[in-house]
C-alpha cells in the first residue's frame, strides 16, 4: 500500500460477505444487426476495504463494465443482456432509475475516464461541486462553498475560491479530470469506481491524486475501490486483488503479491513483461504482438488465441472455462487442463 495510514484496515476474505458481486454480466451493443458482446460473461466479488484493480489493454471491456454497475450504458445501442450486480445483496439490474440515482453518488460514485461525462457544460464548477456536497449532507451554503475550495485545492487545482466561478470549457482537459475527481470523492462513497484516473495527470499529481483517495476510503468504514488502470505499476502500489480482463471476459484473477510473483495466464504475462523493470536494464520493452481484436471480429476459441505465444490447436475451436485453482485464485487458460501451467 502507498502509505503507513492507508495499510490499517484491509480486506477481510474470509469473513466479510463482499459489498458488490457482479456474476455472468453480458453487456451488447447493436452494431447494424449484430449484438456483439462488449462484456461477455463477466464475474467478480469487491470485499469491504478492499482496493481491487481491473487491468487489461483498451478494448478489453474494462469501462463497460463499471458503466454497466453504474447503469450507465448508453441505450440505444448498449445493453446490459444478461447477469446480475448485487450491492450488499440488493440487485441494482431491477431497481427504478430514481432508486439507482440514489445508489449513485451515496452508494457508489465513479471517475469517469472522459470528464465531460460527469460535468455539466451550462453550470460552474463551484455549483457542480457545492451541489454534489448538499445532495449528500446537510450543510449550508457556505459551509458547501468552502468545503467545495478545500477539496478543489487537494485535487491540485490552484486558486481554487477563483475558479469555482468558472465553467467546464474554460478548464483544461486535467483541470477538468481533477474537478470530477473531487466530485466524486465529496460523496464519500462505499464503492468508488476510478476509471484510469489519472492519465491525463503527470505523475506527481497522479500519486495525490491516489494517495488521496486512498486516504479517503480510509476515513469511511469498510469503503472499498475499484481501480481501473493500464498501469500494472500503480496496481502493484495500490490493490489488494487484481481482475486481468481481455476480450469482454476474465482471464486471471489473483492478489497482487500472486500475480506478480507468478502470472499464470499467457496474456497476463505478456502484461508483466512490458512493463519496465527497476532492477533489470532492458534496451527495448517488450510489447505483447498485435491488437486487442474488436468486438465484431472477436476469435473464436479463445479471445487471446490471435496474440498469444503459447498457443495450441485447441486453443482455436474451444473457448478454456475460468479454473479456479483455489484461494480466489482464477485462470482462464487450456494450458492449465493441459498440465503445461498452473
Ligand atoms: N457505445 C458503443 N458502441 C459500440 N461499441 C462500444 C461502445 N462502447 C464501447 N464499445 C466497445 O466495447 C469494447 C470495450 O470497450 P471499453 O469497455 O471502453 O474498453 P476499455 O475500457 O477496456 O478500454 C470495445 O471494443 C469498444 O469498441
Ligand atoms: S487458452 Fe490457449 S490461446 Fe488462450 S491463453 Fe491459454 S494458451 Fe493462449
Ligand atoms: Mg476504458
Amino acid at each position: 500500500m502507498a502509505t503507513a495510514e492507508t495499510s490499517i484496515q484491509e480486506p477481510d476474505y474470509v469473513n466479510s460477505p463482499p459489498t458488490l458481486q457482479v456474476r455472468d454480466l453480458v453487456v451488447s451493443f447493436k452494431v447494424e444487426n449484430d449484438f456483439p458482446r462488449a462484456v461477455d460473461g463477466i464475474s467478480f466479488d469487491l470485499y469491504p476495504n478492499e482496493v481491487l484493480g481491473i487491468v487489461g489493454e483498451s478494448g478489453s471491456g474494462k469501462s463497460v463494465t463499471s458503466l454497466a454497475i453504474m447503469r450507465l450504458i448508453p441505450d440505444p445501442p448498449g445493453k446490459i443482456a444478461e447477469g446480475s450486480i448485487k450491492l450488499r445483496g440488493q440487485e441494482l439490474l431491477d431497481i427504478s432509475y430514481e432508486e439507482m440515482r440514489d445508489v449513485r453518488g451515496n452508494e457508489i460514485a465513479m471517475i469517469f475516464q472522459e470528464p465531460m461525462t460527469a460535468l455539466n457544460p451550462v453550470f460552474t464548477v463551484g455549483m457542480q461541486v457545492m451541489e454534489t456536497i448538499r445532495t449528500h449532507e446537510n450543510v449550508s451554503k457556505d459551509e458547501a462553498r468552502k468545503r467545495a475550495i478545500e477539496m478543489l485545492t487537494r485535487v491540485g487545482i490552484p486558486d481554487a475560491a477563483k475558479r469555482l466561478k468558472e465553467y467546464p470549457h474554460q478548464f483544461s482537459g486535467g483541470m477538468r479530470q481533477r474537478a470530477m475527481i473531487a466530485m466524486a470523492l465529496v460523496c464519500h462513497p462505499k464503492i468508488l469506481i476510478a476509471d484510469e484516473p489519472t492519465t491525463a495527470l503527470d505523475v506527481t499529481t497522479q500519486a495525490q491524486i491516489l494517495d488521496l483517495m486512498l486516504e479517503l476510503k480510509q476515513k469511511e468504514e469498510g469503503a472499498s475501490i475499484i481501480l481501473i488502470t493500464h498501469d500494472l505499476a500503480v496496481v502493484a502500489e495500490t490493490c489488494h486483488r487484481v481482475v486481468v480482463m481481455y476480450g469482454g471476459k476474465v482471464q486471471e484473477v489473483a492478489t497482487v503479491e500472486k500475480l506478480f510473483a507468478r502470472p499464470l495466464h499467457p496474456y497476463t504475462k505478456g502484461l508483466l513483461a512490458s512493463l519496465p523493470s527497476t532492477h533489470e536494464k532492458k534496451d527495448r520493452l517488450y510489447t505483447i504482438p498485435g491488437n486487442v481484436p474488436s468486438i465484431l471480429q472477436m476469435p473464436e476459441g479463445c479471445r487471446f488465441c490471435t496474440r498469444c505465444s503459447e498457443v495450441i490447436d485447441r486453443c482455436h475451436t474451444e473457448e478454456p472455462k475460468l479454473h479456479d485453482i483455489g484461494n480466489g485464485r482464477k485462470v482462464r487458460c487450456h494450458l492449465l487442463e493441459e498440465g503445461i501451467n498452473g
